[in-house]
């Protein structure tokens, strides 16, 4: 079972799990589904980062000096697979505002059904980086498998995937092409359908974000 693997974190929140269910309504409107997209990938990136270095500094409160820990936002990239990552990008801006973007766009060539990369834009120095790749839905796992190949060619300082739903095909299929990158989601669903959408699943993300359908 893929939920058996270490690196799979169910993000098991009361909160999550409920902002989750909202979305699945097939009645949620755009509106709707784009700001429980947000909030839900702002609640993400709190068990994401629970491990991120913070170091400490000077602080002068009203009263006197004290110190406090910080992140350092600037060494932490969010990656997004177009476009549907840019929901979740968007949600986990809110709480790092001072976190690098990149952006990757995959589409599966309809004859050869092979994974073809059209937009590739990544922050410099990424060996000095922990890189945090983000889809809604990580279904086949091929588009998650071929940005996370990409990434890695540039050797960040450390990797992980994070999605709203996913399904046990694409648990599987990242647990064999990247056993060590950690994979945070908020709902393990039953299996793919013919079509490669996820069921019971919540439909097609990017078009309920952007409306398009
Ligand atoms: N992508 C989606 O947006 N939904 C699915 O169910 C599968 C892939």
């Amino acid at each position: 079972m893929a939920s058996d693997n270490s690196t799979v974190h169910l993000v098991e929140h009361p909160l999550v799990q409920h902002k989750i269910t909202l979305m699945r309504r097939k009645d949620a409107s755009t509106n709707t589904f784009r700001r429980l997209v947000h909030e839900v990938s702002a609640l993400m990136a709190y068990e994401v980062l629970r491990d991120v270095a913070t170091h400490e500094v000077d602080v002068d409160t009203p009263l006197e000096r004290t110190t406090g820990r910080v992140i350092d936002g600037k060494k932490l990239v969010f990656a997004s697979i177009l476009r549907a990552g840019t929901g979740i990008l968007d949600g986990m801006l809110e709480v790092v505002p001072s976190a690098r973007v990149g952006h990757i766009g995959l589409y599966r060539d309809p004859k050869t059904l092979v994974v073809v990369e059209y937009y590739f834009k990544m922050p410099a120095d990424l060996p000095d980086r922990d890189v945090i790749v983000v889809d809604p839905m990580l279904a086949t796992g091929h588009s998650a498998v071929a940005a996370l190949d990409r990434i890695a060619e540039h050797r960040p300082k450390s990797l992980k995937f994070v999605c709203l739903v996913s399904c046990p095909e694409g648990l599987a299929a990242l647990a064999r092409a990247h056993p060590d990158v950690p994979v945070y989601t908020a709902a393990i669903d039953r299996q793919l359908d013919e079509h490669g959408y996820i069921l019971p699943g919540l439909g097609d993300a990017g078009d309920r974000i952007f409306g398009t359908k």
